[in-house]
């Protein structure tokens, strides 16, 4: 058994106005703020997850600063580790960690520049259930890669995921939990975030919350649909700063036996955009905000 991640635990974001988007993910998004100190917030979902979502006030705008994956135990920590410093990328040794939520584990950058962290041994919540209409958790980060192949490559050499769809422009790697993919990447001018998308409980619940998010300001970007490779449906948001957010359901959920598929199999007829055949184009706002955030540079000790 290849060692690996358990997939994205937590994304930690810098916004310009940390309050107004707090109130954002509390009260439409419906995450539930489990903690907040020197004036940044942490939201937890239905899972068992500590947190989910960090907000930290910003320097420069809108920013990811950092994402963070789960690890099963402190083998896989070490072994990581070592895998990351043996690449070469910047990274500090793994140590108890003093940030909520606690834990064992690292930080370090990739080829690219993102801040990235695995951790094992958080303080997860021992209370937890699916709620109508709640995210559970991270389902995937979507990561635009200026150098794609240097950036797929860490992924599966370095970090253990398999790669196991290539759509279009998409690349999608899974790790060491069932759902299809956990990290997608697509080439880009830039290392930018293309999206960062959360599951919901059910495809209700994905529509549902389309509707309150249009009752709130936030129109659909893009969607509803559902994906050809990883069979997810979707709807696509501008949130606070127009930062890119997804709501997700129905995650295809695949083992080592699943078959790699790529572009060539992955084809719509004309005109169609997802497996149902209903969802209009992206909007032109989410064609530019889905290559907008940059990641905030020189930030990976925890
Ligand atoms: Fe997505």
């Amino acid at each position: 058994m290849k060692v690996t991640v358990r997939g994205v635990r937590s994304v930690e974001i810098e916004m310009s106005q940390p309050e107004r988007a707090a109130e954002f993910y509390g009260t439409v998004w419906n995450l539930t703020e489990v903690e907040r100190e020197n004036g940044s917030i942490w939201f937890r979902g239905t899972g068992p997850y500590h947190h989910i979502l960090a907000i930290h006030p910003a320097r420069n705008g809108a920013a990811v600063r950092r994402l963070t994956f789960d690890a099963a135990d402190r083998d896989v920590v070490q072994a990581l580790h070592k895998a990351v410093a043996t690449s070469g990328c910047p990274c500090e040794a793994p140590h108890d960690i003093d940030a909520p939520g606690g834990g064992y584990g690292f930080g370090f950058v990739d080829g690219e520049g993102r801040n990235l962290a695995i951790v094992c041994d958080v303080r997860d919540h021992a209370g937890h259930a699916d709620a109508p209409d709640r995210p559970r958790k991270i389902a995937h980060v979507n990561l635009n890669a200026a150098q794609l192949e240097k950036t797929n490559d860490f992924l599966v050499d370095v970090l253990g995921f398999r790669r196991v769809d290539h759509s279009g422009p998409l690349h999608f790697f899974h790790c060491d939990n069932p759902d299809h993919s956990s990290i997608v990447t697509c080439t880009a001018t830039t290392p930018t975030l293309n999206h960062v998308s959360f599951e919901m409980p059910d495809l209700e619940s994905v529509m549902r919350g389309g509707g309150r998010m249009r009752d709130n300001g936030y129109p659909i970007e893009w969607g509803p649909g559902r994906h050809g490779s990883g069979n997810n449906v979707f709807c696509y948001f501008a949130g606070p700063e127009e930062f890119p957010i997804e709501y997700t359901a129905e995650v295809l959920q695949i083992d080592d036996t699943y078959e790699f598929h790529g572009p060539d199999y992955w084809k719509w007829p004309p005109g169609r955009l997802d497996r149902w055949g209903i969802t209009p184009p992206h909007t032109a706002r989410w064609k530019r905000i889905q290559d907008m955030v940059r990641f905030t540079p020189g930030q990976h000790r925890l």
